[in-house]
């Protein structure tokens, strides 16, 4: 090797981007204060024969999501605490292993994955649509949950890093005709970025070649103490409005008033406040696992939830423009699984905040619809937008 060739190779090893791919790094004459955004590739196993890849994706203000081409599975979210330390904000696996292993499949957390070709449930794993009933992998219960037995959650995507000031993953997926059960062949793209404002986005498009039903979602668990159960968390959820269940978490198709109840969350509250009260829908829940009608009209972009953790200072928004956002407040998690830096995930030590269209939709007719069509495109922008107070 001549000597300037070992220059430039120790030159890319100093800069520590030998994996980086579309960093984006600050003109030569500004002081480096602050990290460039950037986005590098490692291998994390295989599944099934096919390789998956860990993208990290940095922002210039530090904000770094690690997310895998399975199941599109953001494996950790380190974001800034009032003091400017960063920590982990989503439960999760340092290996791939721990996303395959029997008992993840079994107690089917779906920790930080992209939810379809159905976020929630669907009564009795049936629907019809055009006439025609279509029957569904029954995989919770008599109902069918998240997509079914091989969801998008646990398929292995296609993954494109994206150039830009902000770093961006693109993951593609082909759900085939007949997939769980659904009509048409679904070609999905899942873009997730790093924005500028501290932001996670993951903005979903979707088309189809037969008429089918398509609802998407994510699924990260966040704790935003980085520890213990999330009962301190104050959450604050824009609905008047929630969408009561029977004992199997389907909905009835009543749209019943929070106020006076513990869904109540138009002005923050923490989730340990009212969640072990006596009442029916908590008990079929075993805590918060609900639908919430948001108060916006529905297709325009808007804040739905904000929960902020007292002890940390560390804010998360919620924006979407779906109708619907599904709070689960963790109660399936049982100590059986323990996660990175050997935490084992407790009762209630991680919530979701899912934007979607409600549950069961394609049996209550009553509800916005969840029907694609060829020629229309579905769309769904989630973003997870951090701060600190
Ligand atoms: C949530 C759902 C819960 C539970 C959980 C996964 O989205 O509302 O009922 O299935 O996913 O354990």
């Amino acid at each position: 090797m001549t000597m300037s060739a070992k220059a430039i190779i120790v030159a890319i090893l100093i800069a520590g981007t030998l994996s980086c791919i579309g960093c984006t790094s600050a003109p030569p004459t500004q002081p480096q204060s602050k990290p460039a955004a950037t986005i590098s590739k490692e291998p994390f196993g295989t599944k099934e024969g096919i390789q998956v890849d860990l993208y990290t994706l940095r922002n210039a203000k530090g904000l770094e999501a690690r997310i895998i081409n399975y199941g599109g599975i953001v494996v950790s979210l380190k974001v800034a605490d009032r003091n400017g330390q960063f920590g982990d904000v989503v439960l999760g696996f340092d290996n791939l292993d721990g996303y395959l292993s029997p008992d993840f499949i079994k107690s089917n957390p779906y920790f930080g994955a992209l939810i379809g070709r159905y976020g929630n449930r669907i009564g009795k794993s049936k629907f019809t649509l055009d006439g025609k009933v279509y029957t569904l992998a029954a995989n919770n219960g008599p109902n069918h949950l998240h997509g079914g037995i091989k969801g998008f959650d646990k398929v292995v995507w296609e993954a494109r890093p994206l150039q830009d000031e902000e770093p961006s993953l693109e993951l593609h997926y082909l759900s085939k005709d007949g997939e769980e059960g659904y009509p048409g062949n679904l070609t999905v793209t899942a873009v997730y970025t790093l924005t500028n404002d501290n932001e996670l986005k993951i903005e979903f498009t979707a088309v189809t070649d037969k008429d089918t039903v398509v609802n998407l979602t994510h699924h990260s668990y966040f704790n935003l103490a980085g520890k213990g159960d999330i009962l301190g968390h104050e959450v604050m959820i824009n609905a008047n409005k929630f969408t009561p269940v029977d004992s199997t978490l389907i909905p009835t198709g009543e749209l019943r008033a929070v106020a006076a109840t513990p869904f109540d969350f138009t002005s923050p509250t923490a989730i340990g406040a009212r969640i072990n009260q006596d009442n029916e829908q908590l008990k079929f829940g075993k805590g918060y696992d609900h639908n919430w009608v948001i108060n916006k009209p529905a297709g325009e972009l808007g804040v739905m939830a904000r929960v902020y953790e007292p002890t940390s200072g560390r804010v998360l928004e919620v924006l979407s423009a779906e109708p619907g956002l599904q709070f689960y407040s963790g109660n399936f998690l049982d100590g059986t699984l323990k996660g990175k830096g050997g935490w084992v995930y407790q009762f209630r030590n991680g919530f979701c905040m899912e934007p979607q269209h409600y549950p069961d939709s394609p049996n209550k007719p009553d509800f916005p619809s969840v029907v694609l069509k060829p020629g229309e495109t579905y769309k769904n922008t989630i973003i997870y937008r951090f701060s600190t107070k």
